[in-house]
């Protein structure tokens, strides 16, 4: 496995386009959730790429940047176990030097969901994502479902932009409990860590009451949302049911959908989501 620092090297090394290319981007602090990304491009690809780098442009949240764990070592040990080939480890001034001077935007996908709680931040990771797929010409790239609004809004960019890159949206790894796996976890605090898993908790009683027939998703997001507020310490920023494609908000279910939330425990912001079958 080898690990690149600079723009120059990373281009020199992937200068030939011979093999079936992978690129599986993170912002490091790896976790089982990561390997399974890495995981799924080492079995449907030749050439594996992993990107670590805390894009600043994406946090709206000064603090939110300065907490982000890091951790080298153990990113790199967690993708040689499974199975890149190239790392690349840019430093910010390496990556955007003094710092971009385009925007990209997708107002059509982003005013729902995170979007109106994280300015800025979608535009960030459109813009850092772009740039990636051109450094390193992928023919696929791999992204969580955990990050729904994320996957859907990258999928979007690659057919307005007609990027030649498939995008693999990958199921979300969860511990025992159900949290979803996120490198934020780390700064849950102990007592905290239970009222963390209220969310997926809250899903999955909804789904139940979807599948006993309450069709109403005002009345799901609620029920979702009552069930993670059962956590002294959960403060819920949104609880939605959108369509799965346009992330619109429905009014009414007519086939599948996605209940998606935000929620601070103590002093993290969690997201998750699940995709219920309507049909
Ligand atoms: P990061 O949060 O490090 O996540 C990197 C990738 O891992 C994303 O595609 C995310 O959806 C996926 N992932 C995270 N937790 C997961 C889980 N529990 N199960 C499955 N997949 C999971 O998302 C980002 O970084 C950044 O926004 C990035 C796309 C790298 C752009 O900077």
């Amino acid at each position: 496995m080898k690990i690149i620092r600079s723009l120059a090297e990373l281009r020199e090394t992937l200068s030939v386009r011979d093999k079936v290319r992978s690129l599986v981007p993170t912002m490091g602090y790896l976790h089982e959730g990561h390997a399974s990304l890495i995981r799924d491009a080492r079995r449907e690809s030749e050439q594996v790429c992993v990107n670590i780098f805390v894009n600043p442009l994406q946090f709206n949240n000064a603090r939110d940047f300065e907490t982000y764990p890091v951790s080298e070592d153990h990113d790199r040990a967690i993708c040689e176990e499974a199975g890149a080939d190239i790392v690349f480890v840019p430093t910010a001034s390496e990556m955007l030097g003094a710092g971009p001077a385009l925007q990209m935007a997708m107002p059509a996908l982003t005013k729902n969901l995170c979007g109106p709680f994280r300015p800025g931040h979608f535009e960030g990771v459109l813009l850092i994502v772009a740039k990636l797929f051109h450094l390193f010409l992928p023919h696929k790239a791999y992204f969580g479902k955990k990050d729904y609004q994320q996957f859907r809004v990258i999928q979007r960019m690659v057919e307005d932009l007609s990027f030649p890159i498939d995008i693999i949206g990958c199921e979300t790894i969860r511990e025992a409990d159900g949290l979803a796996m996120s490198s934020r976890n780390k700064n849950l605090k102990p007592e905290h860590r239970e009222q963390a898993a209220l969310m997926i908790r809250g899903f999955r009683i909804a789904e139940k009451a979807f599948n006993n027939g309450n069709a109403n998703p005002a009345d799901l997001a609620e029920i979702a949302q009552d069930v993670m507020l059962t956590g002294p310490d959960n403060r819920v920023e949104y609880t939605q049911v959108v369509d799965p494609e346009t992330l619109e908000v429905l009014q009414e279910i007519e086939g599948d959908f996605v209940i998606a939330a935000a929620m601070h425990c103590g002093e993290v912001r969690l997201i998750d989501n699940l995709l219920i079958r309507g049909g």
